[in-house]
Order: C-alpha cells, then sequence, then structure tokens
C-alpha cells in the first residue's frame, strides 16, 4: 500500500506577526505544494526528503521522534517538524514503521509555510497508512501541536491555511474560510536568503518589549486585515493591493524587511503590480505580490529571474491538504 498526499503552500497577504498577538490575518494556499508518499516500512520511519538546499537527504527517525542519520545542525532543524509529525502519528494513530518520501516545489525557510505543509501531509499519509479516518479539524490541530512544539511561539495561520486550503481569515484559533469575487494572480520571489520562523517572531518579542509604538502598529496591522477582507470579498483588487503595499511598510516598521526584499518588492510595483509585501516571517524568504494581468505577472518574474532571484506565478489553490 502506497498513499500519496499532497499540501499547499501558502502566502500570507495581510496581518503576519501581528496574528501571534491575536489579530487576524488573511492568508491564501498556492497552486504550489508538498509532496509525501507514505507505505509501511520495516523497523523504523526512513525519510528520503529533497526539501533542502543540500540535496537529496536520507534520515531514519525513531517511533518517539529522534533523527538519526542528518548530517548538519541546518538538516536537523528541517527534519525536527517530520519527526515531531512521526512522533504525533505514533501517538495518536498508531502508526506502523513507514517510508516517507518528501519532495517540495519551492525551498525550505522561504516564509511558504513549507513546515506546516510538511507537517500536514506527514500527519495524513501516516493516518492513511495506520487506516485511521481523521477529520481536518484534527489535522489542524495537529499541525499547530507540531508547530507550537519545534517554534515556541505559533498563530494558527499555516495550520488552517494548509488543512482547508483557499483564502482564509485566521484569527486566534477562529477561521472563516472567504469566497472572492475575483481570484488574482499572484507571484512569489524568494530572496535566496533564508527565513527562521522562530527566530524573527522571537525578534519581534522583543522589540515589542522595548518600545511602545510596536503595540500601535500592530492595532494597524489588525485594522487594514479587515478592510482588506472586505476589499477582497467585493472583488476590489486595487485596494486589496495599496493595503498590501501599506502592510509591507509595516512589517518593514517591525524590522523584518531586507534589502533584498525592498528589491523585489520595488520590481514588483514597477513591473505594474497591485500590491507587493514580505509574506510570512520576513528577514529573507519570500515577497508576494498581486497583479491584475497575467503578462505584468510574467514580465516581473523575468525582471526578478534576470537579478538573480528565483520567482514563479502562481494561483490562489482551492484545495488543503488531501490524498492523491
Ligand atoms: O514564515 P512563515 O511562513 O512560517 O509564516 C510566519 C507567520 C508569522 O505570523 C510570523 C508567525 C505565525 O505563527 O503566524
Amino acid at each position: 500500500m502506497r498513499i500519496s498526499v499532497k499540501a499547499p503552500l501558502k502566502a500570507i497577504l495581510a496581518g503576519e506577526h501581528a496574528v501571534v498577538y491575536g489579530y487576524p490575518a488573511v492568508a491564501v494556499a498556492l497552486d504550489t505544494y508538498v509532496r509525501v508518499t507514505a507505505e509501511p516500512g520495516d523497523d523504523s520511519f526512513r525519510v528520503e526528503t529533497e526539501l533542502s538546499c543540500e540535496g537529496n537527504v536520507r534520515a531514519e527517525i525513531t517511533r518517539d521522534g529522534n533523527v538519526k542519520g542528518f548530517r548538519s545542525e541546518s538538516l536537523h532543524e528541517e527534519l525536527t517538524y517530520v519527526a515531531t509529525a512521526v512522533r504525533k502519528a505514533s501517538e495518536e494513530f498508531d502508526a506502523p514503521p513507514s517510508n516517507l518520501r518528501i519532495l517540495s516545489e519551492a525551498p525550505p525557510a522561504s516564509g511558504l509555510g513549507t513546515s506546516a505543509a510538511v507537517t500536514a501531509a506527514v500527519l495524513l499519509g501516516l493516518a492513511e497508512v495506520s487506516g485511521v479516518n481523521v477529520s481536518r479539524e484534527e489535522i489542524r490541530r495537529l499541525v499547530r501541536e507540531v508547530e507550537l512544539e519545534v517554534q515556541g511561539k505559533a498563530s494558527w495561520t499555516d495550520a488552517t491555511v494548509v488543512t482547508y486550503g483557499g483564502f482564509v481569515r485566521v484569527s486566534g484559533r477562529e477561521f472563516e474560510l472567504i469566497e472572492p469575487e475575483r481570484n488574482p494572480v499572484l507571484v512569489v520571489a524568494h530572496s535566496q536568503e533564508p527565513s527562521r520562523t522562530g527566530e524573527m517572531v522571537r525578534r519581534v518579542a522583543e522589540l515589542r518589549e522595548r518600545l511602545d509604538i510596536v503595540d500601535g502598529v500592530m492595532e494597524l496591522i489588525g485594522e487594514l486585515v479587515d478592510d482588506l477582507e472586505a476589499a477582497l470579498r467585493d472583488g476590489d483588487l486595487r485596494t486589496v493591493g495599496e493595503l498590501m503595499n501599506a502592510n509591507h511598510g509595516l512589517l518593514a516598521a517591525l524590522n523584518v524587511s531586507t534589502r533584498a526584499l525592498e528589491e523585489i518588492v520595488h520590481v514588483f510595483r514597477s513591473a505594474g503590480a497591485l500590491g507587493a509585501k514580505v509574506t510570512g516571517a520576513g528577514g529573507g524568504g519570500c515577497a508576494v505580490a498581486l497583479f491584475e494581468r497575467e503578462e505584468d505577472a510574467k514580465r516581473a518574474v523575468e525582471t526578478l529571474s534576470a537579478l538573480g532571484y528565483e520567482a514563479f506565478v502562481t494561483r490562489p489553490s482551492p484545495c488543503g491538504v488531501k490524498t492523491e
């Protein structure tokens, strides 16, 4: 028996960082995926992954989540999500030792929620191998538990969007699926610098301790998320874009942008993007832009590629984690 599962990556249209403090965020699942195959194996969980920049990696994970056979600390960080998901699947589904193969269409540590997508796909794959019928809500809860364990602090954003797909508004553990009036074209560009979610969340927490204005910045982000959600529902993409631009300015105020991300955002805007911003934790990783016209989006990708950035056109995906 061999199970194939895919889980979407995501972009945050507005609200990252502030969402950790209870403000709302709007995120969208992308038509760009992590794929996992799972099949019963011998005596432990054997993982083969092409997630890492270091190429193909093999590791062995015990039922209680210990990783053997990794070569470096950076690899260990990526595999920690997989190992924690394996331990959860052993506890919750009594998952048998299995062979897991993990492939991603985007680089890890890119701010596109790769870790949540991998976690969700491993959990669903192992539930299927175990013959356990797992609900979406249960997957969402388990993904969030894994993220909390590995990162320390985490909102429900990634866990929700990877589980349900589409456009999602998240506030605390509550969420609502948004049906937009019009579907935008999205472009994602990678700054070629890693974005480490846990570290960036800690840095923003430290800034919040020191500067009184940080709460005010987050309140403004929360307000613009509400306006962006309304504009999205109405199909007013111009306003959605303007609010993404405003959100980018506020993320820069939280000091999570970088020189490369600023360059990408400005290239997007020159190419005719309705809006462009950092997506995810920042400090590296990706920027996302909203375009009305596919030809403008393609032009932006060409310009960014010529500058040495990895960029691609994508669309919202209606599907969350599922078997293929
Ligand atoms: O970098 P990503 O894709 O894991 O997104 C992080 C988003 C934050 O708001 C910074 C953290 C969170 O848990 O919501």
